[in-house]
């Protein structure tokens, strides 16, 4: 069994990055589990003096479940060529919990969805540096970008064919990098 959390870089209701965060069950390779965080919304601006006086309750929430999980998928939009500030900010709050981080040594695999050509790569590398940071284990190979919002069904699923064997190629890759450890 590898247990995977879900992150969604994107707060919309209607997101397309979301969209694809719910579809990910359907797609996994078999023995995987994907559950999406929720929450995004609930992390403060990072602030060294709300630090002092004790974690937020979600920043421990999610330490905890990343800490639970075998790894974790981020999926996210690209804002102004780099990462949703939302998103930094969550992970800003977790970089804080050292040593041993929830993220240390831990499987990060990197999915982006943009109405683009481009399908978010700028933001994803841009995440890359910052998982450098956190000393996560990200997956290289597959990378998924998936751009154009027409990929997408009514209820916000993906359901472009094409799309959906990319994502669940990187899912297949990522649980054997898993399994295969650092
Ligand atoms: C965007 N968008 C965008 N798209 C892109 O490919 N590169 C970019 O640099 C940006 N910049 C950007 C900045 C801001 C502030 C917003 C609100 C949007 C468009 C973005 O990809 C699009 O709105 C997506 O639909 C957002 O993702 P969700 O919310 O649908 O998951």
């Amino acid at each position: 069994m590898t247990r995977v959390v879900t992150i969604c870089g994107s707060l919309r209701k209607a997101s397309l990055n979301a969209g694809l965060a719910r579809t990910l069950p359907e797609l996994a390779p078999p023995g995987m589990t994907l559950r999406l965080l929720d929450g995004l919304d609930s992390f403060p601006h990072y602030d060294a003096d709300l630090q002092a006086q004790g974690l937020p309750p979600v920043v421990d929430e999610w330490a905890q479940a990343i800490r639970a999980a075998d790894g974790v998928v981020i999926v996210s939009p690209e804002y102004n060529y780099s990462v949703p500030g939302v998103l930094k900010n969550a992970l800003d709050w977790l970089s804080r919990l050292r040593p041993g981080g929830p993220f240390d040594g831990r499987p990060v695999a990197l999915q982006s969805v943009s109405p683009g050509m481009l399908g978010g790569a700028r933001a994803q590398y841009h995440l890359r540096q910052v998982l450098v940071c956190l000393n996560a284990r990200t997956l290289n190979d597959p990378e998924v970008f998936v751009s154009g919002a027409d990929r997408f069904g009514p209820d916000g699923r993906l359901t472009d064919p094409a799309s959906r064997d990319f994502v669940a190629a990187q899912l297949a890759a990522f649980d054997a990098f898993i399994k295969a450890g650092p």
